[in-house]
């Protein structure tokens, strides 16, 4: 049984076979591949793309997506093994997710960093007790770790914009934000386009690494794509040259040692750091924008940015829809 809640899933072969269907099948849309399929949606977060887009993958192949939000007419769920559970979380995910794979053929489960931990969102906790219980193939719709789905489309929208990504200089740079965000699409990133063969420059401000565990994984998938990753304080020295410019506010390495008030700070102090159009200036003529989406206009991306040709956000965004049509396939290929 296949289910993909991390890069490693698939490794740098299985990108290109996701990449590859999903490009063929935005050129020429495949007919009802998903016919009487039911997809579980579990939602602990809030979510526009994510959710629209499953849904609209599940309903154009011919199945169908039950969508749960958790807390909210769902009951909380509980992920720690062994749990007393005398607080509000009243059904455990031992239960939930075998339960739920009687139900259906697929499961997709969004479950941000609770603490934004590094080592705990190594862990990845939520996905991981979903991946353990269920009976069913698994997709991630973000967790703690990764947020796969995205990186695809991030590489999609390389590929589709340049044709190959071999060596493609593409830098990912850290983004200001008004609080501390999670890493998943960061590392996703990061991770999808070393294993793509992208030269990947990745450039933030001191105390905002990306987390070791995530680098050794980049770094051995730049190994065998051909491509390389390098790390800079210096946002401009990264954007030299560069055919994609992604944008992205993360938190601090770790949030131990910060009070809440001084990771604010530390946030503040570099505001400078937000992408305008003289910063995109620095990366090569015909060089794109990308961000994930959503993003706080003016605080993490200037209007400037986001509103010039240059732009590929909504392209981007539509990705989602075709990289995830294949990986649904591909996980009931197996
Ligand atoms: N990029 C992304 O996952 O968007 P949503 O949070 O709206 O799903």
């Amino acid at each position: 049984m296949r289910h993909l809640t991390r890069i490693q899933d698939l490794g740098p072969e299985g990108v290109e076979t996701i990449l590859a269907q999903a490009l063929a099948w935005k050129r020429q849309a495949p007919g009802p591949i998903l016919q009487n399929r039911l997809l579980g949606m579990v939602f602990f977060n809030p979510s526009l793309r994510t959710r629209t887009s499953f849904e609209a993958v599940m309903l154009r192949g011919g199945g169908h997506a039950i969508v749960l939000d958790v807390g909210n007419g769902v009951w909380k769920l509980e992920d720690r093994p062994g749990a007393v559970m005398n607080e509000d979380r009243a059904e455990h995910i031992k239960e939930a997710a075998p339960v739920l794979s009687r139900f259906v053929d697929m499961l997709g489960v969004r479950s941000f960093s609770a603490n934004m931990n590094d080592e705990q969102d190594e862990v990845d906790p939520v996905i991981n007790a979903f991946r353990r219980h269920a009976t069913v193939p698994l997709v991630s719709m973000e967790s703690s770790r990764e947020h796969p789905c995205q990186g695809l489309a991030d590489a999609l929208t390389l590929r589709e914009n340049f044709g190959a990504t071999k060596k493609l200089p593409v830098t990912l740079t850290w983004a200001p934000h008004i609080k501390p965000l999670p890493k998943a699409v960061p590392n996703s990133f990061l991770l999808t386009a070393a294993a793509a063969g992208c030269e990947v420059r990745v450039a933030h401000p001191p105390g905002f690494e990306l987390p070791p565990q995530v680098r050794a994984e980049a770094e051995a998938y730049a190994k065998a794509s051909g491509g390389s990753v390098t790390y800079t304080h210096k946002q401009d020295e990264a954007l030299a040259g560069s055919r994609a410019v992604y944008a992205k506010a993360w938190g601090p390495a770790t949030r131990a040692g910060h009070a809440p008030g001084d990771v604010a700070a530390l946030m503040a102090a570099y505001s400078g750091w937000m992408p305008t159009r003289r910063a995109m200036s620095r990366a090569a003529k015909d060089a794109i924008f990308l961000h994930c989406l959503p993003v706080r206009r003016n605080v993490e991306v200037a209007d400037e940015v986001l509103d010039h040709s240059s732009s590929r956000v909504i392209d981007e965004a539509e990705n989602r829809f075709h990289v995830q049509r294949s990986i649904l396939h591909w996980l009931l290929s197996a």
